[in-house]
């Protein structure tokens, strides 16, 4: 047995010293008065922001019990703010202006530029007139479908400066998916770039964003306005790219190349509807640079973003402003134990709750210097997020576990051959990590002297929900650890009754933390259902967990119908939907499977129409339609024929019985309650190498 993965990891002195959180004598009394007296907490958290106004009456009001009539979570109520106002105008105001709010590291290595936050604020400012001029008022729901650019957080806060709901949609999501997602946010303007280099695949925004549009619409619904961001390809009028000046190394080809270190550069060719769209750098031209906030109730909402759900239809999460900024602010203060001079990197996509928390809000809130990234950890080679780290003496570093997994693969040498002197803490998020990958973080890339913030969180909570903190926490590798502070977590058995220390149950949460989601956009009984219904007075997670006899928590994973691929939540039923589509396919079935370096992959059940046969080509067919439905990183990993299903006799197909086939164990458990048992043996023989 290997000693490193199962010991505790204390911080160093160097950390701990500096730290906002210095004990955990200190951690157990924030986190007492956080619990006890959750008001007073938050209360004098809040007097570092700016309020218009002022709250008035109950400062937290809220109904977390089902039976009880609706949900509801309401903070400070009464209070009048913006959080653009207090990521950027606060800190401008304050003579911060000239700190660089983000280095924009692209996907070519030397493709880079600065902003500072007076000049993102000026950027900020122009593009919400031309939202505004594009008829965008408080309320409007705006789709956002960007690469890793500084315009991406551009939009994000413009559409925040003026009050409107931003809808970012993740850029791997397919035209399909991010027209669902225009549909039931009821859009009519999308912000997109023309493309985007991912390593040495070109990802040509438009025109999945001209189709998205085509198919709305085709079901009625006019996207009236699509504003493009120019970022491909900077030409003579445009020579800046990113709004920011490129140091443009390298040679410049023109097209596609899969020769790492050559800069992909391709001048794309967009198609254009006339009247519809607009470039982005035409309506800044001409934009205002003076926008008054709109000042916004602090339970109006500031955005919505989709997350799976387990029934396959995405439910638009939403959350609201004040105590949204509160949660973002505070978990990337103590979390990441923010300071003045630190360099933060999350690498984290902003289309992901992740990146909207900690690439954007929290450490804008905070006034922080951070990376933003276009690229990939294997571009031009595995060293590449080492390099970066080298180049801006990163010292706060956020990032996946599958992340980790797959670079530690590549060997130490990839990491040690560039000067990460600067690390000082190491954050991971997504899913559980594995002791190995860990101590592969912690003893590699962060020379043993880091410490390690393994973060458990949800897009449903905004923020933060357990972990470690840098200066205090002794780590276990592998445990999430402590609640945060205002998170109350109890692990509970069917029956609504917690569990013994070691036991797996559920992991809820019995208060309301400022960061909890409202409501989910359109359906607030859906919200009602899916996290409240099943425990009343509880915050159900979805995940499992158990305690130890030290009181961390290690979380499981998910106790639902849903599959967690390298950090991303997806939908079984999502997936199967998008199969039977298929004509050949008269039933599919899809489960979740451990993978060595995604954590979780798919393994589809394929029954076939009577007479086809199943071959590598119908394969192909079926992924393909997989990644043209949701996108290429939903692509399963196995298909499987079953000329059956394993159902039980009212029908229901037996998922626990297929994970068992799909993992090779012959001990299925119970089957009495199975229809036709002998489809079982058919399934084991039938299953491909893998
Ligand atoms: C699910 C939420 C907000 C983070 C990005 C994903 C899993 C997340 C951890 C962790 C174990 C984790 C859970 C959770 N998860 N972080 N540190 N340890 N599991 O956001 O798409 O809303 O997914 O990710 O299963 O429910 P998401």
């Amino acid at each position: 047995m290997d000693d490193r993965l199962h010991k505790t990891y204390f911080p160093d002195d160097n950390i701990k010293n500096e730290s906002h959180v210095r004990s955990m004598e200190q951690y157990k009394e924030m986190y007492e008065r956080s619990i006890s007296d959750p008001e007073g907490f938050w209360k004098d958290i809040a007097q570092q922001f700016y309020f218009k106004s002022q709250p008035q009456g109950k400062f937290l009001d809220f109904n977390f019990d089902v039976n009880n009539g609706p949900i509801y979570i309401k903070w400070m109520q009464g209070a009048v703010t913006n959080i653009c106002f207090n990521s950027l105008d606060r800190h401008v105001q304050q003579g911060n202006g000239e700190k660089v709010a983000f280095y924009w590291e692209g996907n070519y290595p030397g493709d880079a530029g600065q902003i500072s936050y007076a000049e993102l604020l000026r950027k900020v400012c122009k593009f919400a007139n031309v939202l505004k001029a594009n008829g965008v008022k408080k309320g409007d729901r705006v789709a956002i479908y960007m690469p890793m650019i500084v315009e991406l957080s551009v939009a994000l806060l413009a559409c925040a400066r003026i009050g409107a709901m931003h809808s970012i949609v993740f850029a791997g999501f397919s035209a399909e998916s991010l027209a669902e997602r225009m549909q039931d946010g009821e859009v009519s303007i999308l912000v997109t770039a023309d493309g985007s280099w991912r390593g040495t695949k070109l990802v040509n925004l438009k025109e999945i964003s001209d189709k998205a549009m085509e198919i709305c619409a085709g079901k009625g619904q006019q996207i009236t306005t699509c504003l493009v961001a120019k970022h491909l390809s900077a030409t003579e009028e445009t020579p800046v790219r990113n709004g920011t000046v490129v140091n443009d190394g390298g040679d410049c080809i023109d097209e596609a190349t899969s020769e790492p270190g050559v800069r992909p550069c391709q001048h794309l060719k967009v198609n254009w509807t006339e009247g519809r769209d607009i470039w982005w750098h035409t309506a800044m031209a001409s934009a205002s640079e003076d926008c008054e906030c709109e000042w916004m109730d602090v339970e109006d909402p500031l955005f919505m973003l989709y997350t799976s759900g387990s029934t396959g239809k995405p439910k638009g999460v939403l959350h609201t402003t004040g105590g949204y900024m509160l949660y973002a602010a505070t978990t990337f203060k103590y979390v990441f134990d923010y300071q003045q001079h630190d360099i933060y990197w999350c690498t984290a996509d902003v289309g992901w709750i992740t990146g909207h928390t900690y690439v954007c809000y929290g450490p804008l809130l905070n006034g922080s210097t951070s990376v933003i990234f276009e690229g990939t950890p294997f571009y031009p080679d595995a060293g590449r997020l080492w390099q970066v780290v080298e180049k801006y003496k990163v010292s706060k570093f956020y990032t996946a576990p599958t992340a980790i997994r797959s670079l530690m693969k590549y060997g130490d040498s990839y990491v040690t051959k560039y000067d990460r002197s600067s690390l000082k803490v190491l954050g991971t998020v997504g899913e559980p990590i594995n002791p190995e990958a860990w101590v592969w973080y912690h003893d590699v890339i962060g020379e043993g002297r880091c410490s390690i913030v393994d973060t458990f969180w949800q897009t449903e909570t905004g923020g933060h929900t357990v972990t470690s903190l840098p200066g205090c926490t002794p780590m276990k590798p592998g445990s999430a650890s402590f609640p945060f502070f205002g998170i109350k977590p109890t692990i509970l058995d069917e029956n609504c009754k917690p569990v013994e220390v070691g036991q797996e149950g559920y992991l809820v949460f019995s208060q309301p933390w400022p960061g909890i989601m409202r409501t989910v956009y359109g359906d607030h009984q859906r919200y009602e259902t899916t996290y409240f219904k099943k425990f009343p007075g509880y915050y159900c997670t979805g995940d499992g967990a158990k305690l130890d006899e030290d009181g961390y928590i290690w979380v499981t994973g998910r106790i639902d119908d849903m599959v967690n691929v390298s950090g991303h939540l997806l939908s079984t039923a999502e997936i199967e939907s998008a199969l039977i589509e298929h004509q050949s396919v008269a039933e599919a079935a899809v489960v979740s499977h451990p993978h060595e370096i995604k954590g979780e992959c798919t393994y589809c059940f394929i029954t076939l129409c009577e007479g086809l046969e199943f071959t590598d080509a119908l394969v192909s067919e079926l992924k393909a339609a997989v990644r043209s439905k949701i996108g290429p990183f939903a692509q399963p990993d196995v298909m499987q024929n079953a000329p059956g299903l394993p159902k039980t006799r009212s029908g229901k197909i037996m998922r626990r019985v297929l994970r068992k086939i799909a993992r090779g164990d012959k001990d299925v458990g119970d089957i009495s309650t199975m229809a036709d048992e002998s489809v079982v043996e058919l399934l084991f023989s039938l299953r491909p190498d893998c």
